[in-house]
């Protein structure tokens, strides 16, 4: 049997394209903020997670060009062996003390994070305890840990009965770890962190939480989850990502100096991949000081998230509550998803469509996500052109 017989008989996406409808791999011409060129169009951006706006700040862009400058374009090794430059240390020892945990350590990205620390932290025998609608990240790095004949287990999303259900059912002596994001990235809604932690402490399990998209969006001053719960004491471990609010590429995970130092000489995904670039550590270094120097980006960000559910909502669109940057509206119909992000992008207003299997069945949805940036005058364009398609496809 020919290997590549299913992806030659594949063809979802050809029938897509065929009807004009196809919304991904768009060639982003130019990028100047909160406005894109696409097609030769400008479009307002409604889906990007670049959300305090800085990867067009004058200060980020300098910072990676003067590191391009200093160090080249590239660091052709692992931190482990040539690749460990002084702004990769410096950007941990800043970030450790901005997230308040002993120490942090750096990915190449934040997905190459998760699949660095759950098989290096969940061996064989142990349990890796996660929320069902957690990151693919992290469900891959259960299944590299599975390899490795590690369990894994799953509770109903965000469900804390279970969750207890879950872990009462498991063997009292083995080793167990409980991840869960953040902000879940679909639905933009906050993990019960306390319960969650409570219930932990209770069956004396370790916790990491994936804060991709809530650092710099909760939290005091943007510092993520565990902040925004007054937790970050009570939380063993934190990963994160650059490409989000911070503005570049990259990842981190935060937690015990024991612990992060057990990760560097034993996580596969870190001493056989190539260390961060110089000029993405430089943006970062440089949108973390921006993130400490101006907090009030912060409540701008969620302010611009407010004032559009509000508008949506006022319209009649179906939308999942959170308090956090992201606006998931429903649509349900799959096909009908497809032509509400032509008509969206046709009218200058460019989101996400997610649809199965990122969703459930006909709970297919256009994810839009804020910008500090945004103005108001671009929310007022993205709400009318929402009523406008609403209409046109008989939702509203
Ligand atoms: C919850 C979550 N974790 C991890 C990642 C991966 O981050 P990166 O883009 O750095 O690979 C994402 C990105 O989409 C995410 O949403």
């Amino acid at each position: 049997m020919d290997i590549f017989k299913k992806c030659f008989n594949w063809n979802l996406a050809d029938k897509i394209k065929k009807k004009g409808l196809y919304p991904y791999f768009r060639e982003i011409q130019e990028n100047e903020g909160p406005v894109v060129t696409i097609e030769g169009k400008e479009r307002i951006m409604a889906g990007s997670n670049n959300y305090l706006g800085l990867t067009a700040h004058p200060k980020v862009r300098e910072a990676a060009i003067a590191a391009v400058n200093k160090y080249g374009t590239g660091c052709s090794g692992s931190r482990y062996l040539t690749g460990t430059l002084d702004l990769h240390v410096e950007l941990e020892a800043r970030l450790a003390e901005f997230l308040g945990f002993e120490s942090v350590l750096l990915y190449s990205t934040g997905y190459q994070t998760a699949l660095g620390i759950i098989p290096t932290i969940a061996q064989r025998g142990d349990y890796i305890v996660s929320d069902k609608e957690n990151h693919a990240c992290i469900m891959n790095g259960a299944m590299i840990a599975k390899g490795a004949l590690t369990n894994f287990v799953r509770y109903k999303h965000n469900d804390m009965e279970d969750l207890e259900r879950v872990l009462a059912g498991l063997p009292e002596k083995a080793g167990k770890f409980i991840v869960s994001d953040g902000v879940f990235s679909v639905t933009g809604e906050i993990v019960n962190l306390p319960e969650l932690l409570k219930i932990a402490k209770k069956f004396g399990v370790r916790v990491m939480i994936d804060d991709a998209h809530s650092l710099g969006v909760i939290g005091e001053g943007g510092r993520g989850t565990a902040s925004h719960f007054g937790l970050t004491e009570e939380t063993d471990m934190v990963m994160g990502t650059f490409s989000k609010t911070l503005s570049s590429l990259g990842g981190y995970v935060a937690g015990p100096e024991r612990v992060i130092n057990y990760l560097k000489h034993h996580s596969s995904a870190l001493i056989f991949s190539a260390s961060p670039t110089p000029s993405s550590c430089a943006a970062t270094l440089a949108a973390l000081q921006i993130l400490k120097d101006e907090p009030e980006r912060v409540g701008k960000l969620l302010a611009n998230t407010k004032y559009l559910r509000k508008g949506l909502m006022a319209l009649g669109f179906n939308i999942i509550q959170n308090e956090t940057a992201i606006v998931p509206v429903i649509i349900g119909d799959l096909e009908k998803a497809f032509l509400v992000w032509r008509k969206l992008f046709d009218y200058g207003v460019f989101v996400n469509a997610f649809i199965p299997p990122a969703v459930p069945p006909n709970m297919s949805m256009m994810r839009v996500s804020m910008m500090a940036s945004l103005t108001e005058d671009h929310l007022n364009k993205i709400i009318d052109v929402f009523g406008k398609v609403g209409k046109e496809v008989g939702m509203l």
